[in-house]
């Protein structure tokens, strides 16, 4: 079977990337998690004052968007493909509190994602890819041979990615994490930009009560009837 490309597009905290991780280490494909490069783009706002007082200066961040530079760590380098900005590696302050509630705001700006898009499509140009995010399967990738959109209840989403933040020593509440999710989803699926939509060729994968085995397993199925 010749390498093809796989989309995965969803609610915030569906395990979209855990099982867009897995698929490709099976299939030995290019694993691409485009939601860290808005929390990159985030993150150099943050840090470069176009954030003040929780206002986004967008029109100052534009102004920026040259200075941006992301690559992601090839496996051999760091297998979990750290996102590296500027030159260093963020992996961890962009999965921060602070960026999660900047990003879906910075996701609306036209000139971000135009930039994002065209190095999404240059990564994914050879196919044998699987990329997770929000428009992939809309905008990115519209031709995607495989095109899943993942769902599950925003109680268990928040519960499982409140587990994975106290995991990494993260000091938030459930609540928290359930606001956040909830607020990005709704940013995300009413903006003019590319809102998260759910395609017509997509194949709905609602993981409420499966496991990510049980995912991997549905979205290998899916794989190997294309074939
Ligand atoms: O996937 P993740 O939750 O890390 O993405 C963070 C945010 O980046 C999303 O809430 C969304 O606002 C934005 N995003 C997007 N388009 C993508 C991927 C992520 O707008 N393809």
């Amino acid at each position: 079977m010749q390498p093809i490309t796989i989309a995965i597009d969803g609610y915030s905290s569906c395990g979209k990337s855990t099982l867009a991780r897995a698929l490709a280490k099976k299939l030995n494909y290019v694993f691409i998690d485009s939601g860290a490069m808005y929390r990159g783009v985030t993150l150099f706002a943050i840090e470069n004052e176009c954030i003040i007082n929780g206002i986004v200066d967008k029109e100052k961040l534009t102004q920026k968007l040259e200075q941006i530079q992301l690559r992601f760590a090839s496996v051999e380098e760091d297998e979990r493909k750290h996102l590296f900005l500027n030159g260093k590696d963020v992996e961890k302050q962009i999965r921060s509190m602070e960026v999660a509630g900047y990003v879906s705001e910075i996701a609306t700006i036209r000139e971000v994602r135009e930039k994002l898009v065209l190095s999404q499509r240059e990564m994914g140009k050879n196919g044998g890819v699987v990329m997770d995010g929000r428009d992939i399967g809309s905008v990115v990738f519209p031709d995607a041979e495989l095109k899943l959109f993942v769902t599950a209840s925003p109680e268990v989403r928040a519960e499982r990615r409140f587990k994975e933040l106290t995991e990494q020593g993260r000091n938030v509440t459930r609540e928290e994490v359930l606001v956040n999710l909830m607020e990005r989803d709704r940013i995300d699926t009413s903006r003019k930009e590319s809102p998260l939509i759910q395609v017509k060729d997509a194949i709905v994968l609602d993981n409420t009560n499966m496991t990510p085995e049980q995912q991997l397993e549905f979205a290998l199925q899916k794989v190997h009837e294309l074939a």
